[in-house]
């Protein structure tokens, strides 16, 4: 697992996307040049101790700056309305170096983008890759109205490719429908989204072998990362210390309890932060980041969510 580092950085923009949508351009704070990115990549925002958010970077990677987009979400958990309500052009917030649990895979032959509302910022970076590359892909964005669509303007440059689904003129889109129009069924396809969409998208793709899928989650598991017949289990550390972990109990809370240090951020299995090596034993994986070949690899898991299959993980804590 690669050490998360942080960045102090200033808002140098905020400025109104749509309704209910701001965007940040940041810069970091001393004039060095940020990190770099690749399309896909989100970095965490900390607002405070308790307090840290994912946002996805929407500006292109070879840009100096880097640049986020906020939906307002009242009813969330504070950071939105943090951002909207308090931070202002000339700020600083300290973030994350980015990290990419969605990454754009550039070799592959034609590329579906499928956007739903704010779903579209880790799209933008990916369809300008697309582009700059000469690939052939198109970008399905979906949205309730023209007012709510953020960045619109700025996908006008690719034309065709760009397919815009306003609900409050066409209805509900008919996703099966839609991607299949695009050629889906023998493409790449990345979603990013409400819960719903990528629910039909994931439908899709599971009905349709040619499909490869890669989904960018927001939200955790509706079913929740615990299990009726969870068991505990032991976790032993590097220097060779066994921890319990209890049945209701997550693996970072527990070697938390013990003492043991490690980084977490959203602790519903979405982010990647708590990323950590696996040494020995079998993850039961639960988390919304990891892909199928990196769950049978079983050489990491996210320890805010994930389990054990057996009696023992063996971790690099
Ligand atoms: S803290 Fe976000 S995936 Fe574990």
């Amino acid at each position: 697992m690669s050490a998360q580092q942080f960045v102090t950085v200033t808002v140098e923009e905020v400025t109104t996307e749509a309704a209910g949508v701001v965007s940040l351009v940041l810069a970091a704070r001393d004039g060095r040049a940020l990190p770099p990115w690749t399309p896909g990549a989100h970095i965490d925002v900390v607002l405070s101790r308790d307090l840290i958010r994912q946002y996805s970077l929407s500006s292109a990677p070879d840009e100096a700056r880097w640049r986020i987009a906020v939906l307002r979400e009242p009813g969330g958990r504070g950071g939105s309305v943090h951002l909207h309500d308090r931070v202002r052009a000339g700020d600083t917030l300290l973030v994350s170096t980015p990290r990419n649990t969605f990454p754009l895979d550039l070799g592959a032959d034609r590329c579906v983008l499928v956007a739903g509302g704010i779903g579209i910022t880790p799209l933008l970076p990916m369809a300008a890759a697309l582009d700059a590359a000469g690939k052939d892909w198109t970008l399905l964005y979906l949205g309730r109205a023209a007012a709510s669509m953020a960045f619109t303007a700025e996908l006008a440059r690719y034309g065709d490719r760009v397919r815009l689904h306003r609900d409050d003129e066409s209805g509900v889109a008919d996703v099966t429908a839609e991607l299949d129009k695009l050629g889906a069924a023998d493409a790449d396809v990345y979603a990013c989204g409400p819960p719903g969409l990528l629910t039909a998208v994931e439908d899709y793709a599971r009905a349709r072998p040619g499909t490869k899928l890669t989904v960018e989650h927001f939200t955790a598991d509706p079913g929740g990362a615990r299990r009726e017949g969870d068991r505990p289990f032991t976790v032993r550390t590097r220097d060779g210390r066994e921890i319990t972990v209890g049945a209701r109990q997550s693996i970072l809370d527990a070697l938390s309890q013990a003492g043991v240090r490690t980084l977490s951020s959203c602790r519903e299995g979405v982010c990647g932060t708590c990323e950590t090596a696996v040494l020995g034993g079998e993850p039961d994986h639960r988390d919304r980041v990891l892909g199928e070949e990196e769950r049978a690899a079983g050489e990491t898991m996210m320890i805010c969510v994930s389990r054990c299959l057996g009696e023992r993980l063996i971790l690099d804590v």
